[in-house]
């Protein structure tokens, strides 16, 4: 079976070949034109998807030394996302599958995510306990089988990455400012600043706008008495806000861990990147005997391969889309 996939939810453009499970390309392109704003700007998503489509598959099918013709199905995110970005690589694959006359399979993008874990070994065995963090969403999910996920737990407003990325923002750091700050706070005491904890109690739920709010405050009064606070404690500021963060999500995925009794514990999304997260859930694994996956960074971040492995399984369950089928920017996992 020769697989195209494509993702276009957000802001990266992807397309990846898989022949008979295996990977064969894997190709991303992102979208500079945001950082200008500080954040993402749906009209210009969409119109830089529109450019950078064809391109992108083109690119994917040489890599992967595959012509279109010996294509046996298309695979496309269905959502959640961006209703103008999703549109363009819908129609693309609808029309594709169309034209050579082979099957549609349409893609939850949260799904995708957690299925990432599938495209190369270490491979965790279902069930296993998922902790999804990205700049949309925070979700702590149970993993039955690769067409059976429950989520247990999320944020009730930020996101992790929108919490790293709003917060570094507040710092004067350019967007995204999540990995920037990851860097500078390699450098900076993590216990310099205490700020609130975004966990709720009882369940397993996050939230993650009071921290901003704490960070916007304690900025105000700091620089009012020293106009260059931010500059001569950027490291230790950075360092203190990324521990909270990464606190917040490991003391909630201990709980769920704890209460579902998995030992399988994974992270994925593009804040499974972040490097005190990945020391910290090491750390965490090693008391508690958890057995921890990661995903390659490259298939963390958006992108096609996760889309394709996720679609593998459905072809493997005969879940095929119509050509009625329209993306869903709000669908659930
Ligand atoms: O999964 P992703 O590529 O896109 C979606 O949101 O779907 O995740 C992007 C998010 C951004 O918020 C970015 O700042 C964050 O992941 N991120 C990081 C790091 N690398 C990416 N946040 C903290 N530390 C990092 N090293
Ligand atoms: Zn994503």
């Amino acid at each position: 079976m020769t697989l195209l996939a494509i993702e276009s939810s957000c802001d990266d453009t992807g397309a990846a070949v898989f022949r008979d499970g295996e990977l064969l390309s894997n190709v991303v392109a992102g979208q500079a034109v945001h950082a200008q704003y500080g954040g993402v700007v749906p009209e210009l998503a969409s119109r830089a998807h529109q450019q950078h489509l064809l391109p992108v598959v083109t690119a994917a099918l040489r890599q992967a030394g595959v012509d279109k013709k010996e294509l046996s199905a298309v695979a496309v995110t269905q959502g959640p996302g961006l209703l103008g970005s999703l549109l363009v690589g819908h129609l693309f694959a609808k029309s594709l599958a169309l034209a050579l006359r082979v099957p549609l399979l349409t893609v939850n993008h949260m799904r995708a995510h957690v299925l990432a874990h599938f495209i190369r070994a270490p491979r965790p065995t279902f069930p296993f306990l998922c902790l999804t963090v990205s700049g949309g969403h925070t979700q702590l999910v149970v993993v039955r089988s690769a067409l059976d996920m429950e989520i247990i737990g999320q944020t009730i407003d930020d996101a992790a990455g929108e919490a790293f990325d709003k917060t570094a923002k507040l710092l004067g750091l350019p967007y995204p400012g999540g990995p920037r700050l990851d860097k500078l706070a390699q450098t900076g005491n993590p216990r310099r600043f205490a700020f609130p904890e975004g966990a709720l109690d009882g369940g397993f739920n996050f939230s993650f706008s009071g921290l901003k709010t704490a960070v916007l405050y304690f900025l105000r009064k700091e620089t009012a008495a020293n106009p260059v606070f931010i500059e001569e404690n950027l490291a230790d500021l950075c360092a203190s806000v990324q521990h909270t963060i990464v606190s917040t999500l490991l003391r909630q995925l201990r709980k769920a861990a704890q209460a579902t009794g998995l030992r399988q514990v994974a992270l994925a999304g593009g804040v499974a990147a972040n490097s005190g997260l990945r020391q910290g859930l090491q750390a965490l694994a090693e008391t508690e005997g958890y057995t921890v996956f990661i995903p390659d960074f490259e298939f963390c971040t958006d992108n096609a391969a996760m889309v394709g492995q996720a679609a593998i399984f459905q072809f493997e369950a005969g879940d095929f889309a119509s050509q009625l089928s329209s993306p869903d920017p709000r669908l659930k996992l």
